[in-house]
């Protein structure tokens, strides 16, 4: 036959950690050598994500990567801001992502932001590597920009070596405390069982080399079978966010992680109310180059291919929600497709209870990802949703029969204007955090104080 439909794709991976522990700065970092490495026209800018050709990744890492090696085209990065959980990289159950980098502060080590990480990465079986961050700041360093991390050891002070080994190794025991086995990443023999620790910085670059030739190890030796795709098939895709655009109306970020998305073909998308059926009205790109974050004119385009990260605008799309599938229809039949997100949307529906707490998140991954825990902790949901703190909620909450059920749990939400006011006339305890556990912790104190 001349079945070529099948493509490697490019590896999706995951950016993740705590707040402020420099996952942006890695990802700029790894964006700007790319084009000063005259790789200007290679690079492209996605929406939240970005895409490094293999060529890149092989300059950028020097002796470390050998292009020869690999038939994957390159890594597809996607970040994950503060204000945005990455429990909405999900696919069919599963993480969106096929690799991970989880960054964390060598000198300020685990944080909250980052156990939640690594409960998200062990529940879904994402592959990953810690990228120990910041290491220029250790006292007495010094800097080699850009170079693999054996040749900046040989450059530091035995000092310098020892304040980083120390700072390395509690992140190594912080790993073993959550238990899984890690250790310094060139004595890992298997990525699947150890997790290797990459020492790096995003300001200098230093280390960066080592993280791209891990990153492209893993993906090659594991994941090759699922990289298999038919890029030409009807595309898939994860709502990464509901964003308006100045004559566009809503519009979505969307990872697509299978087939093509052309303009004008029909999709179905996760909405509030069950799936929306609309059409491609434009496939939207930033400019080449372009901050993504403040990017506000785009380019036009015919269509898209797995992976990438894109805008999509269509009309009715209001209510699609973040963490939602997007299906083509293409050449299927719509009803089946139509089952297709139905039955995905499903598969994350909460199972609710008769008397029970009320709980809002910001978007379906983490609304999950809250049932899960407080499913473990033995809490009942009356009722759980993707969005703000509405009047009603105020209301279902109000109704309970006891006290310890009069209580809405919000995830990196907001409380809209008309919920505070009701809030204030009612005695509706309303829990608020963007950190899941904490969020359960402050609740089970709320438990722990009324029973006394
Ligand atoms: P959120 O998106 O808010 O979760 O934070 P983030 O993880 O993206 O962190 P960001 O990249 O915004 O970095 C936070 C701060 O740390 C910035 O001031 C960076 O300049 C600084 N920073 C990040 N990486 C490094 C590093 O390797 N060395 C030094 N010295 N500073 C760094
Ligand atoms: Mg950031």
């Amino acid at each position: 036959t001349q079945g070529h439909a099948e493509t490697l794709r490019t590896p999706i991976v995951a950016v993740l950690g705590h707040v402020d522990h420099g996952k942006t700065t890695l990802l700029d970092k790894i964006r700007g050598s790319a084009v000063s490495e005259g790789e200007a026209g290679a690079i492209t800018q996605h929406i939240g994500a970005t895409a490094v050709p293999l060529e890149t990744v092989s300059q950028m890492a020097g002796s470390l990567v050998n292009p020869d090696d690999f038939d994957l085209p390159g890594l597809l990065f996607i970040d994950t801001p503060g204000h945005h959980s990455f429990t909405t990289l999900r696919s069919r159950g599963g993480a969106l992502a096929d690799i991970a980098v989880l960054v964390v502060d060598v000198n300020d080590g685990f944080q909250p932001q980052t156990l939640e990480a690594l409960d998200i990465l062990q529940r879904t079986g994402t592959p990953f590597v810690v990228a120990a961050n910041k290491i220029d700041t250790t006292p007495g360093w010094n800097r080699q920009d850009g170079e693999p991390i054996q040749k900046t050891y040989e450059a530091q002070s035995k000092q310098a070596r020892k304040r980083l080994d120390e700072n390395l190794y509690k992140i190594i025991g912080n790993l073993s405390d959550e238990g899984f086995s890690a250790d310094l990443y060139w004595r890992v023999q298997n990525f699947t069982k150890n997790i290797g620790v990459v020492p790096l910085s995003a300001i200098t670059g230093e280390g960066i080399p080592d993280l791209l030739a891990v990153l492209m190890g893993l993906s090659q030796r594991y994941m090759k079978e699922e990289m298999e795709i038919d890029v030409d098939g009807p595309g898939k895709g994860t709502v990464l966010e509901v964003k308006e655009e100045k004559g566009f109306g809503a519009t979505l970020d969307v990872v697509l992680y299978d087939g093509t998305v052309k303009e004008d073909e029909t999709i179905v998308v996760g909405g509030a109310n069950g799936p929306i059926v609309t059409e491609v009205r434009a496939i939207l790109q930033p400019r080449p180059n372009a901050e993504i974050r403040t990017e506000k004119r785009f380019n036009r385009v015919e269509s898209v291919s797995a992976a990438t990260g894109t805008k999509i605008a269509a009309p009715d799309l209001e209510d699609a929600m973040a963490g939602a599938p997007v299906r083509v229809v293409r050449d299927r039949d719509l009803d089946e497709v139509i089952a297709e997100v139905e039955a995905e949307l499903a598969g994350i529906e909460v199972d609710t209870a008769e008397q029970g707490v009320v709980v809002k998140a910001d978007t379906l991954g983490s609304l999950e990802a809250m049932a899960n825990a407080l499913d473990e902790a033995e809490v009942p949901i009356v009722r759980a949703e993707v969005g703000d703190v509405a009047p009603r909620d105020v209301s279902i909450a109000g109704t309970a029969r006891e006290d310890e059920h009069k209580v809405i749990l919000g995830f990196n939400v907001d409380v809209l204007p008309d919920a505070k006011k009701e809030l204030e006339n009612s005695d509706v305890r309303l829990f608020k955090h963007d950190v899941i556990y904490q969020l359960i912790e402050d609740y089970d104190e709320f438990i722990t104080e009324r029973k006394r």
